[in-house]
């Protein structure tokens, strides 16, 4: 089995780092991008693993897309009536966001596609798309009674209608598939959500001119005649790529980093709140506004961190950083208690599960919650072998305890491809 070994970072984190693009931005740019009235360039797209199967997946229904030795893309969008029948399978290979998502996109299109992916998406929960695109009057059809993978979407033998829908759980994947099959639905459609998810579909919709009414946690879309493809689209960074370092400048003594470029939304920033509820040590410079998204730099430099509580309200702002706020957690003073991320469990992996059972061969004080993680902070740190479940997040965590600690050795270390290539590269470059 391929490890990668991690030393410990003696003499601190120091330098700038180009954060790369947001993943569910990057996704959602060469979507609307191709199905768009004209031409669209994207830059900073987020050239990993994930997005490009959203790639892939947008060229098999016929949408034309280069990619540019600088990292952009050209898309040429086929407009809203225009995709095509894909003449094979397609394949979200690891990707969450691009089954869902595509799904809401081709539930009202008049012909026939059917989606795969690898072996941990064949595990991930459908259902929650399937059951609202299926009332709107879609026809999809998936393994186990609609629940997982392999999943065929019928032809639409009549155009969708709008629904009204509360979502059980806040989560803006399913919340982007009903609003995107709402692009195409007679009358009105509604998502009501318990807390307000990530909003970049809904930020990128009114960017190609479609109008929305967005109401407390509520999101009404009726059709556009067409979306209106702005020139560009300039990705912002990634905070959930930026958090790795964020925890690691902070528990790492005598780290100083610039973090350049980093989206700053709201409904995405609450590692943020929480690291400096622990006493980050964390500016927000140059704030600006591009593409309708928020961005700016973060510098970050060493403190001294405290445990702390939080859950449900928050937890749909930070919730794929839970596994490296755990880090921070362990080099906490005192306990940090993490709740209502019982969303976590159906994620690339268990993730409650794999931070508690690998975390504790490195710290022994880590207790796994029916819905989150009790960490008991400030215990030194051993080095160990553990295991990344093929779960990017979950490596790249791993790899900042072993940093700030005594090493790590991780199985299966290469899922970083998955959102972040450069991952390790960088954190060799800025070891002092
Ligand atoms: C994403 C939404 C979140 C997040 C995932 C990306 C998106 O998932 O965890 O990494 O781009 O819409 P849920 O919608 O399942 O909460």
């Amino acid at each position: 089995m391929e490890t990668r070994r991690i030393e410990r970072a003696k003499n601190g984190l120091v330098g700038e780092i180009q954060i790369p693009g947001d993943k569910s931005i990057s996704h959602r740019s060469v979507m609307l991008a191709g199905i768009g009235d004209g031409a669209t360039h994207i830059t900073h797209f987020l050239r990993a693993q994930d997005c490009l199967s959203t790639v892939a997946a947008m060229r098999q229904l016929g949408v034309g897309i280069q990619e540019n030795d600088d990292g952009s893309l050209d898309v040429t969008g086929v407009g809203l009536h225009g995709l095509t029948e894909p003449a094979g399978v397609l394949d979200a290979g690891d990707s969450g966001t691009t089954l869902r998502l595509m799904l809401g996109l081709l539930a009202p299109q008049p012909f026939l596609s059917v989606f795969t992916g690898d072996a941990l998406l064949h595990k991930r929960p459908m259902g929650r798309v399937i059951t609202p695109l299926s009332q709107m009057g879609a026809r999809l059809a998936g393994r186990q009674q609609n629940k997982y993978l392999p999943i065929a979407v019928l032809p639409a033998q009549q155009p969708l209608h709008g629904i009204i829908y509360p979502m059980p759980v806040a989560s803006a994947q399913v919340k982007s598939a009903i609003l995107l099959a709402g692009l195409r639905a007679e009358g009105e459609t509604t998502v009501v959500e318990p807390v307000v998810s990530r909003d970049h579909t809904e930020r990128m919709l009114e960017a190609f001119g479609v109008r929305l009414l967005r109401k407390d946690t509520s999101v009404t879309i009726k059709a556009p005649k067409q979306l209106v493809s702005p020139e560009t689209i300039d990705v912002p960074g990634d905070i959930s790529s930026a958090a790795f370092w964020l925890v690691a400048a902070s528990v790492i003594p005598q780290s100083d980093l610039l973090l350049r470029n980093v989206g700053v939304n709201p409904t995405r920033t609450g590692v943020l709140d929480v690291l400096r509820d622990m006493g980050a040590d964390i500016a927000v410079l140059n704030e600006r506004v591009s593409g309708g998204e928020p961005a700016a730099d973060l510098r970050v430099r060493s403190a001294k961190l405290r445990g702390v509580s939080f859950g449900a309200e928050i937890m749909p702002r930070l919730i794929d950083e839970i596994p490296v706020i755990a880090v921070a957690a362990l080099f906490a003073d005192g306990d940090t208690e993490i709740t209502g991320a019982g969303e976590l469990r159906v994620k690339e992996t268990d993730r409650i599960r794999a931070v508690a059972e690998e975390f504790r061969k490195l710290a022994p004080n880590v207790e796994e919650l029916a819905d989150g993680l009790l960490i008991h902070g400030g215990a030194r740190l051993q080095a160990a072998r553990c295991a990344s479940y093929d779960d990017h997040r979950i490596a790249m965590a791993l790899a900042i305890a072993g940093a700030a600690g005594d090493g790590v050795e991780i199985e299966g270390p290469g899922c970083v491809d998955i959102s972040y290539p450069a991952f390790y590269r960088t954190l060799e470059e800025i070891r002092r």
